[in-house]
């Protein structure tokens, strides 16, 4: 049980006024308090903390932040409840651990909510120690990661944590595009302090000891006599790869921890910052002829992008966004030349590349951030189209679609583009097509711009005439005089929609030079208090 610091009985120095400390006693006192609010619910619960496979909230500040760097702010706040007995138990810090810290040498703010004191349950005291770090991080310019590990709403404090947690909504939602803020949900994380998260830029999740709901599984099984356990309702798998709350799912604390320093790298610090950049070892004039045989020669056969993006990138180092959600479309962030791009490709191994619901809403989200942190967006693209079916149109693909759309156009951010195969349809002109404001476009030899398949334009251009036609070779002659005309990348070239189009083994140097030349750009939309992103 945390106890607050007593008085001394006896006096050591006679000779001083009752009341006052020596210096030596003033030292000591800040020695044992420093102590006891290190120590949070006391070594049996950090004990069964470990025993739950989790870290200690000190413990994962300690592998986020460089050696000996985090300084930390209000250890000595405590709860101001005097009723349900919580007056008999007070901790030195509240259950949250609050600080700034540095990752790579440069500062982040951070919180870390304590389990082992009243499980982690966010209270008025305790919420305000995370909004005053809040408050630092944006107007210093830092990034904020949380912590999260908590049983939620501090229920002997009813309204006035309902209270906080409000508050730290308001600041997620100010400090949106303004500082990265990264969310590790490493235990429960309940009812509505879900959105403090859901807000944030990215959400790590780690398997078995996270879970994130609205409402639990006996809750569910109340209303909806619906019977689930924990994981399967909301552990790391579920949000990574199903409803994509999560970006990053790992097997274990410290594998996040190391997730979320790398991310970090390729960051800026705040929105009015370029990322960082890196001296890369890797030559930004290497040519991979692997990539001029990378396109089967068969149109519908598949091939991995990842291929792709890895053979260009500096040192194949690709770091990947949402690696197990919609994997349709791939995000990520690698880098260029030493500078970070944020990456969106489609994979043509899964679906076909096609856009969907899902792969929409996960290509809107990373634009959206990489826009507004100043990275450079560089598109890979092979989409036949968008994906049809009855639930994708009920589901909403019309304004899911929508939200990938505007995202690009309203980004104002280097954006390059290479078309690999296919640009059909709609999702040509969605993805980073010249006519949106897409600064640099270059196609493959291999690519085919136009506004559907041969087959398909086919039977539509020519239904009557292949149903009427007495000579089977009607049809195949039909589709071959199209996919000469239009299956292509010189239709497009002609109409200066494609810059260039480029061998396959130059994308590399290409694409470093392009970013050169619009490093410094300059656009804008037209001032307004926000647009109306089709949510
Ligand atoms: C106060 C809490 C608490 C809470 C846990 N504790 N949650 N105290 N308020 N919300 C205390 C427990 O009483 C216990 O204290 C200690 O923390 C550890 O909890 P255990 O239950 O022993 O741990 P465990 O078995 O691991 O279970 C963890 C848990 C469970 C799944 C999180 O504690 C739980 O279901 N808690 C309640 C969750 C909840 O319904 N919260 C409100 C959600 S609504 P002692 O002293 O006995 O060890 C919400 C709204 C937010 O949060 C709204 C924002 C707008």
């Amino acid at each position: 049980m945390g106890k607050t610091t007593k008085r001394p009985t006896s006096r050591i120095r006679p000779d001083l006024p009752e009341g006052v400390l020596s210096q030596r006693e003033a030292l000591e006192k800040l020695d044992r308090m420093t102590e006891q609010a290190r120590a949070g619910g006391g070594a049996d619960r950090v004990e069964k903390q470990h025993q739950s496979g989790k870290l200690t909230a000190r413990e994962r500040i300690d592998l986020l932040c460089d050696d000996g760097s985090f300084e930390e702010i209000d250890a000595f706040v405590q709860h101001n409840v005097h009723e349900y007995g919580l007056q008999e138990k007070k901790y030195l810090g509240d259950g949250v651990v609050t600080g700034v810290g540095k990752v790579y040498g440069r500062p982040v703010y951070v919180f870390a909510q304590d389990f082992t004191v009243f499980g982690g349950s966010l209270g008025e005291r305790y919420g305000q120690k995370i909004v005053k770090i809040m408050d630092q991080a944006a107007k210093n310019g830092c990034p904020i990661i949380g912590f999260n590990d908590s049983g939620g709403a501090r229920i002997q404090e009813g309204v006035a944590s309902l209270g906080a947690y409000a508050d730290i909504f308001l600041r997620n939602t100010l400090s949106s595009g303004v500082i990265p803020q990264i969310s590790a949900i490493m235990g429960p994380c309940a009812g509505g302090a879900v959105y403090s998260p859901a807000i944030t830029d990215f959400v790590f999740m780690v398997e078995g000891s996270s879970h994130m709901f609205v409402t639990g599984p006996q809750v569910i099984k109340s209303v909806t006599h619906e019977e689930i356990s924990m994981d399967g309702l909301g552990g790391a798998s579920v949000h990574g790869e199903i409803s994509g709350v999560s970006h990053f799912t790992h097997d274990s604390e410290p594998e996040s921890i190391a997730a979320i320093k790398k991310l970090l790298s390729f960051l800026p610090q705040n929105n009015l910052e370029p990322p960082p950049f890196i001296e890369p070892d890797d030559d930004p004039n290497r040519e991979d002829e692997r990539l001029d045989r990378i396109i089967p020669d068969h149109p519908e056969k598949p091939y991995n992008m990842l291929d792709v993006i890895e053979t260009i990138v500096d040192d194949g180092d690709f770091f990947e966004v949402h690696k197990n959600y919609a994997q349709n479309l791939i995000v990520g962030f690698a880098r260029l030349g030493g500078h970070s791009v944020g990456i969106v490709a489609q994979q043509p191994a899964v679906l076909a590349g096609c856009l969907d619901i899902n792969s929409s809403l996960k290509g809107a989200r990373f634009v959206r951030f990489c826009d507004a942190f100043n990275i450079p967006l560089v598109t890979f693209e092979d989409v036949p189209g968008f994906l049809p079916g009855v639930n994708q149109e009920h589901g909403g693909i019309i304004k899911h679609g929508a939200k990938l759309l505007y995202a690009y156009c309203e980004a104002t951010v280097p954006k390059l583009c290479v078309i690999t195969r296919k640009a059909y349809g709609g999702a040509y002109c969605v993805m980073s097509s010249k006519h949106i404001r897409s600064d640099v476009n270059y196609a493959w030899p291999t690519a085919e711009i136009a506004v559907m398949g041969a087959e398909g334009a086919v039977n539509i251009l020519y239904g009557k005439e292949i149903a009427a036609a007495k000579d089977p070779d009607t049809r195949r002659q039909l589709v071959a005089d199209y996919r000469e005309r239009f299956s292509n990348p010189y239709d497009a070239a002609a109409r200066g929609y494609i810059d260039a189009v480029i061998r396959p083994r130059e994308t590399r140097k290409k694409l470093i030079r392009a970013l050169e030349v619009t490093r410094h750009k300059r656009d804008t939309n037209p001032p307004r208090k926000h647009g109306n992103i089709p949510l």
